[in-house]
């Protein structure tokens, strides 16, 4: 089990990996898994809900500032990443709540968390945005991955199971993203 919660942890570890002893989320509630599962999977969640914050905020960064011959696709591409990523980021937010926990959503919280690459901050061309937003995309895609494992083998499967329709959705997206340069290949 040590592994497991390990693996359950980031850099900048959710408060729920920190609660050591007890090992109880903050909130009483007759969800009847077991209250150690609870609290490894809300900081699994929480965890994940950094990187859903951050790929938002990279989408719209992608969709203010793109240029290019492609730019309208491209526009409206990157603003339907970022309303999945809000989504994404309700389903896993609520899912920490559910289990009794805390999420842990602000951008203070999230930001030194987050374990996606740092976006580009003055990318223009379509090319460098188009690379830069497939990359969050397939890091991401590969956490939430991890994610459907590690919330299976923690004995949630209904995480496991929100954690897979993330997945699908990444996968999708990650496809279109991809679609605007694989014609160069
Ligand atoms: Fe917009």
């Amino acid at each position: 089990m040590a592994n497991k919660i390990q693996r359950a942890r980031t850099p900048h570890a959710p408060q729920h990996a920190r609660f050591g002893g007890g090992r109880q989320p903050p909130h009483r509630t007759q969800n009847d898994l077991p209250a150690e599962t609870r609290t490894n999977v809300a900081a699994l969640c929480n965890a994940r809900l950094a990187d859903t914050m951050d790929l938002m905020h990279q989408a719209k960064q992608a969709h203010w500032n793109v240029k290019g011959r492609n730019f309208i696709a491209l526009h409206e591409l990157f603003d339907t990443i970022a309303a999945a990523s809000i989504e994404w980021m309700d389903l896993i937010g609520e899912r920490v709540v559910q289990l009794g926990g805390l999420a842990e959503g602000t951008i203070q919280a999230t930001a030194g968390r987050t374990e996606l690459e740092e976006y580009p901050l003055h990318a223009a061309h379509e090319r460098e945005h188009v690379a830069a937003v497939s990359a969050a995309l397939a890091a991401y895609g590969k956490r939430v991955r991890q994610a459907i494992d590690q919330a299976d083998e923690l004995g949630d499967k209904d995480t496991a199971d929100i954690f897979t329709e993330v997945s699908r959705g990444v996968d999708k997206n990650l496809w279109f993203v991809e679609a605007h340069q694989q014609a160069d290949d």
